[in-house]
């Protein structure tokens, strides 16, 4: 995959429009998670030191092409002023007159973020003339929001095909990860699927059993695939329909050499709460009113020792109720396992998805995996071997 970087422009005095995603979290009008507005700052410092005039476009929340002022970007300005260590302005709106004059009134190495993009239905709509609206006020277009290029939207793809464009730092960043974890990686490559739903990640795990040598089962959909394999699963959460498909997968994993582990013991407990009363079993029957809430330690060992053998992993998906000790520990146990072996030089381990994410800062190792995506949902999409729209737009820059 080939895409233009900020190296490939010419950025000094430059209107630099930058899509990144600040749909970050929020409490009580603060930010409160900054890992996306921290993600920006390599790109927006490069475009700065170059002398370019940063005007920074994004989404927040889903307001469905109207105004609802508690969707709007402002509480974000002091969060990423400190982030970025500069002033940042803030701009009511994101086309139109009073944003042309306050770009106008911008110096080179000023940032500006304009107003919610999805403001208006012409972002999800990728409206040519709305997406020309936004053009106006740039020079041209760095895409740095993987984490939205799953969306084909104005503001992800349809700029790109306006204004010469290329990759931010952040994007480039994701885009070599994931190259290295599932495009060309490193054999042997193990993949982790946890989750709840194995209706939610078919398309994901149909994908990845055709290009892993191994791929673990964890989460509540590990109790639908026993389920279909003929283990009681007690009264845990279980998709009982979905068990001719956990089948398929079964059967696509073997004729495509994918190793599949599922859970050889589980950790059972009567109730799903913060600290109740957890046993390990083996496979085999279950009270009724026992549910499975984690993979037992025999399971997550026989991962660990897989994990030794490879030599790259990309991992999405928690492998129990991480959120809820003591039904975090198999989880926790692996993710450690993964991080030595990524800090040691000896595994390529690539994660992401919100759960993942959370779960990896719970067990503290995050920083040691050897990248963590900022991405959900368009994580997803590239594990499933989907195109990208927004990455597509980059690499094939035809102009309309
Ligand atoms: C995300 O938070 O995953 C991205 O910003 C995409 O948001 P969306 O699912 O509302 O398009």
């Amino acid at each position: 995959m080939t895409f233009r970087t900020l190296d490939d422009l010419d950025l000094a005095g430059k209107r630099a429009l930058v899509r990144v995603d600040f749909n970050v979290p929020m409490a009580d009008g603060q930010v409160s998670d900054d890992t996306r507005l921290r993600a920006a700052l390599p790109t927006v410092a490069k475009l700065r030191a170059a002398g370019a005039r940063v005007i920074l476009l994004a989404h927040f929340d889903r307001p469905k092409g109207r105004w609802v002022p508690e969707m709007s970007l402002a509480p974000v300005v002091p969060a990423l002023s400190e982030v970025l260590g500069c002033p940042v302005a803030f701009a009511r709106d994101c086309v139109g007159p009073d944003v042309a004059a306050a770009v106008a009134a911008m110096s080179s190495g000023d940032v500006l973020l304009l107003e919610n993009v999805r403001f208006y239905p012409g972002e999800e709509a990728n409206d040519p003339a709305f997406a020309r609206a936004l053009a106006e006020n740039g020079d041209l277009y760095v895409n740095d929001a993987f984490s939205a290029a799953h969306r084909a939207h104005a503001s992800t793809e349809g700029l790109a095909h306006l204004l010469p464009a290329c990759a931010g730092e952040q994007m480039r960043l994701e885009l070599t990860a994931l190259d290295k974890a599932l495009g060309r990686p490193e054999r042997p490559v193990m993949g982790i699927v946890g989750g709840s739903k194995v209706s939610s990640k078919l398309d994901l795990l149909r994908n990845l059993v055709t290009k892993l040598d191994k791929l673990a089962i964890g989460g509540g959909m590990a109790n639908t695939f026993l389920f279909a394999q003929g283990h009681d699963v007690g009264s845990s959460y279980c998709e009982k329909d979905m068990a001719d498909t956990a089948r398929d997968i079964i059967r696509l994993a073997g004729q495509n050499n994918c190793k599949l582990f599922l859970p050889l013991d589980i950790v059972v407990a009567e109730k799903m709460a913060p600290g109740a009363p957890a046993r390990v079993r083996g496979l085999g029957s279950l009270d009724d009113d026992e549910r499975i809430l984690d993979a037992g330690p025999e399971t997550v060992e026989r991962l660990c020792r897989a994990m030794n053998n490879s030599k790259t992993l990309i991992w999405n998906g928690p492998l129990g109720v991480f959120e809820m000790p003591p039904f975090d520990k198999g989880t926790v146990a692996a993710a450690r396992h993964a991080a030595e072996l990524a800090k040691a030089g000896k595994l390529v381990a690539v994660a992401g998805g919100g759960d993942t994410v959370a779960a990896l800062h719970h067990a503290g190792c995050a920083e040691d995996f050897t990248f963590v995506s900022t991405a959900g949902g368009a994580f997803l999409e590239w594990m499933e071997g989907k195109t990208l729209p927004g990455v597509a737009a980059l690499t094939n820059q035809n102009r309309r």
